[in-house]
């Protein structure tokens, strides 16, 4: 353990929303902190703020009353950059603008001198770019906190080519002991979390754009079948269209992969001024109420009985199996290979190709997070499959609890298509050596709040469904956006999964 001692003393720089969030996280570790900002009433205002946050904590019984007044105790607001001198670690969280940046921790180096470290929030400008010139940019690293700094637990600690090599080492432990997960990430655009995250995004915005689906369905489907806390078009307006915006077109123009696109529906939304709740309307509208009514379904369990035929292993439809069993279904027929029938309709998973003409009565079921636990999923059916053969499935479903969303018979159900590219965004992010395996994942979870990293929820459904979930969607939507990278072919090939042989995962 090479964290810095908690006696020593934290400087934050911008007492805005990152900076006293960052300033809490540091005082609740321990760290006396000088929390500095060009006037002293913004410093003082911030305070102010972290003691009514703090006050709600102790009136829910999450933090004493002690622990509270405490905390508060070592945060000093300042407007002094002098005030400074002898801290340790400062940290920047000023303005998004390299030249203030620059000028500010130039400043600093001056007052604290060769052995403090030089950590910046900033969210798109390069780690590289603010070290330049300056005195001592061995020790000008990047420390991403994520909004609210006290709540999520992520920090994406950057290293830039003349970062000193165990500077990093140092940062990685000193954000653990305030309580963070720390991950590594390359000082390339939108570091891990803004890279990989593209893909929740763009995916809805490009089945809007198909027509597959209302902005409220797609919701549904991603956070009832796919298990994510928020579905990404009530999440872009939580952040804002420009915001979001903003981190897709630094991450599309900075890295120019054809895997990510700026969406013109997301572009139309900004042309008329819709951003969001901000401004009262974006993808909903929330002019009646602050947020519009969550499309979510409980469906009531029906009293119908379909008979099964299923082979004794399923792989990952199992758990469905399982519950339709629980649920009262019989059995009729034990057959050998993977396949499962209800009613005599075909149930398969959907692997990014439309069902063919010539296929028999057959639903394709769209990836859940959890098929014992998910209460919605979305499915299509083929030619052949009929109203009233679906409305049996339906029924069938019901009685577990899950409501069946029938979508065109087009190639990408939500939740496959998803997940098949943030897996690969981010195969392709380790392939390129943005972050290893694990960090990968680690980020995605604790930076926002995926129910699973897209890499080892892959390894759990398979390359071979990764690989042809992708080729297909090549295949028959975009063939430059879909093809998989390299290392998931060569992953396949192998017979690997993306746990097993990559490396310091
Ligand atoms: N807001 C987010 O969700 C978020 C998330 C991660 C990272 N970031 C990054 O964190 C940084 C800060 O973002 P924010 O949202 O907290 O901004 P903010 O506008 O809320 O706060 C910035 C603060 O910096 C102060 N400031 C400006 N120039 C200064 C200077 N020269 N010296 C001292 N103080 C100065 C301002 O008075 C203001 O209080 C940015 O680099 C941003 O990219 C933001």
């Amino acid at each position: 353990m090479v964290a810095l001692s908690l006696h020593s003393t934290i400087a934050i720089v911008g007492a805005g929303t990152m900076g006293a969030g960052i300033a809490q996280v540091a005082a609740q570790a321990g760290h006396s902190v000088l929390l500095m900002d060009q006037q002293l009433a913004t410093a003082s205002t911030a305070l102010q703020r972290l003691r009514q946050g703090l006050d709600r904590q102790v009136a829910r019984n999450r933090l004493s009353q002690t622990e509270a007044t405490a905390i508060l105790s070592r945060i000093t607001p300042t407007d002094q950059l002098q005030s400074l001198a002898g801290c340790v670690l400062v940290i920047e969280a000023i303005i998004e603008n390299i030249a203030a940046k620059q000028q500010v921790i130039e400043q600093l180096m001056d007052i604290c001198g060769p052995d403090c470290i030089y950590a910046s929030n900033t969210s798109s400008i390069p780690i590289a770019q603010i070290a330049a010139g300056l005195k001592y940019p061995g020790q000008v690293a990047g420390l991403h906190f994520f909004n609210p700094a006290q709540v999520m637990k992520l920090v994406e600690v950057i290293s830039q080519t003349q970062t000193d090599s165990n500077l990093a080492s140092k940062l990685k432990d000193t954000m653990q002991q305030w309580g963070k997960v720390a991950v590594f990430a390359s000082d390339t655009p939108g570091f891990i979390v803004n890279r990989i995250a593209r893909p929740f995004y763009a995916e809805a915005l490009r089945m809007a754009t198909e027509n597959l689906a209302e902005y409220a369905v797609l919701d549904q489907i991603m956070r009832q079948g796919g298990g994510f806390r928020m579905g990404p078009f009530e999440l872009m307006d939580l952040i804002g269209l420009d915001v979001n915006h903003a981190v897709t077109q630094l991450v599309t123009t900075g890295l120019s992969l054809p895997m990510f696109e700026i969406s013109s529906l997301q572009q139309q939304f900004l042309d008329a001024g819709h951003l969001g709740k901000k401004t009262g309307r974006g993808f909903y509208d929330y002019a009646d109420s602050s947020s519009p009514a969550r499309s979510s379904v409980s469906v009531t369990p029906a009293s119908v009985q379909v008979d099964m035929v299923i082979s004794a292993d399923l792989g990952w439809l199992q758990p469905l199996a399982q519950r339709l069993l629980d649920s009262g279904h019989r059995t009729v027929s034990v057959v050998e290979q993977g396949f499962l029938q209800l009613a005599g309709v075909s149930i398969t998973p959907h692997l990014g190709a439309p069902l063919p003409s010539h296929a028999g009565p057959t639903i394709a079921l769209d990836l859940a997070f959890d098929y014992g636990l998910c209460k919605s999923l979305a499915c299509q059916r083929s030619d052949s499959c009929s109203k009233l053969q679906l409305k049996t499935v339906w029924d069938a479903f019901a009685t577990m609890g899950i409501e069946l969303v029938e979508l065109p018979n087009q190639p990408g159900l939500p939740v496959t298509r998803t997940l098949a590219m943030l897996a690969n965004v981010a195969a392709d992010a380790v392939q390129r050596q943005v972050c290893t395996v694990s960090d990968a994942d680690l980020a995605m979870r604790f930076g926002v709040n995926y129910p699973l990293g897209p890499l080892a929820w892959a390894d759990q459904v398979g390359l071979e469904w990764l690989l042809t979930t992708l080729n297909n969607l090549a295949l028959h939507v975009d063939q430059n956006r879909y093809t998989p990278c390299d290392w998931i072919r060569q992953l396949h090939q192998s017979g690997a999964g993306f746990y097993d042989h990559y490396p310091d995962h």
